[in-house]
């Protein structure tokens, strides 16, 4: 949510900062901005409302420098304009700032220090910098100034500043908002996720909260809260360029929906030996053996994922699972169990909302586990435990392979716990020939994509509304399924349980509603059928998704045979391909939906 970009100490330092911030577009995309400079001290701020192209048209051969700072918005605090587009700057002129994050404390610092300040715009961060300029009346330091201002903020952030006067530095500090140092050659770079700047540099530092850096084109200098100095070794970033271009695709959503047999392929091969036995760190697999509920808490798709998790964990290793809205958990908390331990759920491990959890989870002193995609991402960090999900950069704001990639990786958990346990029902099946059984129908379903396309046209073109319902693991397929389709193609659509539909919702239904039965189920089946001659009798346009032994010959989509724990994973590829579909054929972008942002920083 909101990306930042800086570069200290490159000629191109314009092309780099839009480059950057392209890739940085999933985080945000109503406005952006950047500022450049160089050891001539000309400078240039140049601000658009849109994307980054739109951003790109507006610049000048002459928007050229050597250091900059760069800026893709998802707006919190005033609407999406130019005006609220950063970077900000002081009354002054003298201070530049870029921000990610929500500073709760805006209106008393207007207050106690900017009374009779003119402002231009509605934003947080534009007081921010104002801030910075009162502070630099005390005191000449630029970072001593910058220190005071974030000692009076209170909230998340991730800041970068220039100050006019010494346009060779970048002064960099963050609080629960990400944001990273990369190392270069006579130049060093700033951004909020290592993909930004892939192109310049792999090798790249960590910044701690409370920690103040600046950044110059030799050298960074990190300072902890009490003005120590701190050294800390870079890594090299595991990621390759290839893992983050469309290739030839159209839409980031249809490569990474295309993935997802690899991803399958991977996890069996990090999570599963030779003979298929499950590896899992022996020690979370022993903690969570040890406890007696386990807690999964999560946002938005990795939620949905949760639920599949919640009937795997309970069939194949037999402890109770509640699954938990990070945003409801940290404010109401449930009475926990004696033992908890504690699963977050993550693609990013950004989450602001989870992060929340599992700071208070940490200060009670429980056990968790971090399942993200993102190595070194700040809800692995804080976590005692991670997994990855290896599913490989997700761009496209619209989850789909990460959430198979969160069932997969959790299937073998609840796997890796049960075999532990002894238990008779999970030492029954071997999990990485299921998995790898699981990747060739995904393929088999990927493969018919085209006919997918046909059928969405006569179900989605036009409709105003539809409904996605199951029982169980199809309820929870539903879920996710749904939020697919209303997130991208702005059909309204609720994934419903199939049984509580005649209890309300059903008045809902009108002459050619789309409603979609998820049927994989054996124990419900029926009775979803049931619940589908029901909205039929009212005028529903019904499209049925079952698994071949559960279909009946009309059914539009029926799927080969899976592990029965294991259906959800199959079940939810030609939902996500109708979700893709029916936004190409309604016209908006797969890939950007409007409102969205994919790593959500701010609570
Ligand atoms: C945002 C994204 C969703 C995602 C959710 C949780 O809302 O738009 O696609 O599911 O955040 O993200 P996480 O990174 O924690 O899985």
């Amino acid at each position: 949510m909101c990306g930042i970009v800086g570069i200290v100490g490159k000629e191109n330092a314009t092309d780099i900062l839009v480059q950057g911030l392209e890739k940085l577009e999933y985080r945000g995309y109503d406005s952006a901005g950047i500022f450049v400079t160089g050891t001539d001290k000309k400078d240039y701020l140049v601000k658009s409302l849109g994307r980054i192209a739109d951003l790109q048209a507006q610049l000048s051969p002459e928007v050229q420098g050597t250091v900059g700072i760069g800026h893709t918005r998802w707006a919190t605090h005033g609407k999406p304009s130019e005006r609220n587009a950063h970077p900000h700057t002081s009354g002054n002129d003298q201070f530049i700032l870029v921000h990610n994050g929500v500073i709760e404390n805006f209106e008393e610092i207007k207050q106690d220090f900017l009374r009779g300040e003119q402002l231009t715009g509605e934003t947080d961060t534009e007081i921010a910098v104002h801030l910075i300029a009162y502070f630099s009346k005390e005191t000449a330091n630029t970072k001593e100034a910058f220190k005071k201002a974030l000692s009076v903020i209170k909230g998340s952030y991730a800041f970068a500043l220039i100050d006019k006067n010494e346009p060779e530095t970048i002064y960099v500090a963050k609080n629960k908002s990400p944001l990273l140092i990369g190392l270069g050659e006579d130049f060093n770079v700033i951004c909020s996720d290592a993909m930004a700047m892939l192109t310049q540099t792999n090798h790249f530092v960590e910044i701690n909260d409370g920690e103040m850096v600046t950044v110059k084109a030799d050298k960074i200098d990190i300072e902890d809260e009490k003005g120590n100095v701190v050294y800390r070794e870079s890594y090299e970033a595991q990621l390759d360029l290839s893992d983050i271009e469309k290739g030839t695709y159209p839409y980031y959503m249809l490569k990474e929906i295309d993935d997802q047999p690899t991803v399958m392929r991977r996890i069996i091969q990090e999570y599963t030996n030779q003979t298929g036995e499950t590896m899992i760190d022996p020690n979370v697999i022993k903690e969570i053996t040890a406890s007696d509920r386990i807690y999964i808490v999560a946002c938005g798709t990795s939620y949905n994922a949760g639920w599949i998790g919640k009937t795997m964990i309970e069939s194949l290793a037999g402890i109770p699972v509640e699954v938990h809205l990070s945003s409801e958990f940290g404010y109401n908390m449930p009475l926990l169990s004696e033992k908890p331990f504690f699963i977050f759920l993550s693609q990013s491990g950004e989450t602001a909302d989870s992060r929340q959890v599992l700071v208070q989870i940490n200060e009670l002193g429980l056990p968790s586990l971090t399942l993200t995609n993102v190595p070194g991402s700040t809800l692995s960090r804080e976590a005692k435990y991670t997994l990855l999900l290896h599913a490989g950069p997700e761009i496209a704001v619209a989850s789909t392979k990460a959430y198979t990639a969160q069932i997969a990786v959790l299937a073998v958990l609840a796997k890796a716990i049960g075999d532990k346990k002894n238990r008779s029902a999970s030492l029954a099946f071997d999990i990485a020939h299921e998995l790898s059984v699981i990747a060739s129908v995904m393929e088999t379903i990927i493969d018919e994509k085209m006919e997918i396309s046909q059928l969405v046209e006569e179900y989605l073109a036009v409709t105003r509304n539809a409904f996605y319902i199951g029982r169980g693991v199809d309820y929870y397929v539903s879920m996710e399924a749904s939020l697919k389709l209303k997130e991208i193609s702005y059909i309204q659509a609720e994934g419903f349980a199939a049984g509580e539909l005649k209890h309300g919702t059903i008045a809902l239904i009108e002459e050619g509603t789309p409603v979609f039965g998820v049927i994989t189920d054996k124990k419900t089946a029926a009775h979803t059928r049931g619940n589908l001659k029901e909205v039929e009798s009212r005028g529903a346009h019904n499209f049925v998704i079952s698994i071949a032994a559960l279909s009946k010959e009309t059914d539009q989509i029926i799927l080969p045979d899976v592990h029965p724990l294991l259906t959800a994973l199959v079940s939810i590829v030609p939902t996500q391909l109708i979700a893709y579909f029916a936004t190409l054929q309604r016209g908006y972008d797969v890939d950007k939906p409007r409102n969205l942002a994919k790593s959500v920083t701010v609570e």
